[in-house]
């Protein structure tokens, strides 16, 4: 039985898949739950052990980044009880394992207007991205009150700053200064987004980034998500034939 875990295990490690940069819409989380007969919260729990466990293969597969959106823009609009359950899971996964990723090198960034958050919570991202900054492996992002057209309305709004400055001229800016203004600014570019539980749209994830993404689209539901789903959705990434608009 392990021998035949081991062998569908495809890359065993290497990185051979090409790809350096993997995003994840993490969802279904609540139907995990329900067809548990459990609470939501019962379903984010598990949620954040797919989370640790996906991160851990994401580095055993020599991804360079991975980006989990953790929150998005929109999910205010949940019962308050939630917001502060999936606000409390957060804070108790930085507490708990951001030991474990400095020890292994990650470096942990957020991606996402998250300095509109509680301002404790702000603190505690700071000074873990802080203590991860200098570390020379893998980038877990993880994506906190983040919307893609907010991102890009806050790219542009920095790119206007400049032009009242005198710094830029409007007719010549560039693709790369809207990169530039994103928060994924000095992330490697996005290979491969991910959304589980059945659901084929990007829910306002990483729109600019992902123009040239591969999209995977898997009926497992996010707690199910694991090591061999990852590296299942890498074979698949692998097969592909990316020409990026050219023949
Ligand atoms: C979508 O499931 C999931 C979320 C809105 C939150 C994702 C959060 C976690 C996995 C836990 C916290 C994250 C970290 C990084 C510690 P859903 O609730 O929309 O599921 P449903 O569509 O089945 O109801």
């Amino acid at each position: 039985m392990a021998t035949q875990a081991k062998s569908d295990f495809a890359h065993d490690g290497a990185p051979g898949h090409g790809a350096r940069h993997v995003a994840i819409i993490m969802d279904g989380n609540g139907r995990w739950a329900k067809k548990r007969f459990m609470p939501r919260i019962a379903g984010h729990r598990a949620g954040v052990e797919a989370v640790r466990k996906v991160a851990r293969a994401a580095r055993e597969l020599g991804l360079e980044c991975l980006t989990l959106y953790a929150f998005s823009s929109e999910n205010w609009k949940r019962p308050a009880g939630e917001v502060a359950d999936l606000m409390s899971l957060l804070r108790r996964f930085i507490e708990s394992d951001l030991d474990e990723f400095h020890a292994n090198g990650v470096r942990l960034r957020v991606i996402g207007n998250y300095r509109a958050l509680d301002a404790s919570l702000v603190d505690m991202i700071d000074g873990a991205v802080a203590r991860t900054a200098g570390n020379s492996g893998p980038i877990v992002a993880i994506a906190l009150n983040y919307g893609a057209q907010d991102e890009l309305v806050r790219a542009a709004q920095a790119i206007a700053l400049r032009v009242r400055a005198g710094e830029i001229d409007p007719a010549a800016i560039s693709l790369e200064d809207v990169a530039a203004g994103l928060d994924t600014a000095d992330l490697p570019p996005l290979d491969l987004l991910i959304r589980t539980s059945g659901e084929q749209r990007l829910s306002n994830f990483m729109l600019w980034q992902a123009a040239y993404a591969e999209l995977y689209f898997t009926d497992t539901l996010w707690p199910d998500f694991d090591a061999r789903a990852l590296a299942k959705a890498l074979d698949a990434f692998r097969l592909r034939d990316r020409r990026f608009g050219g023949l």
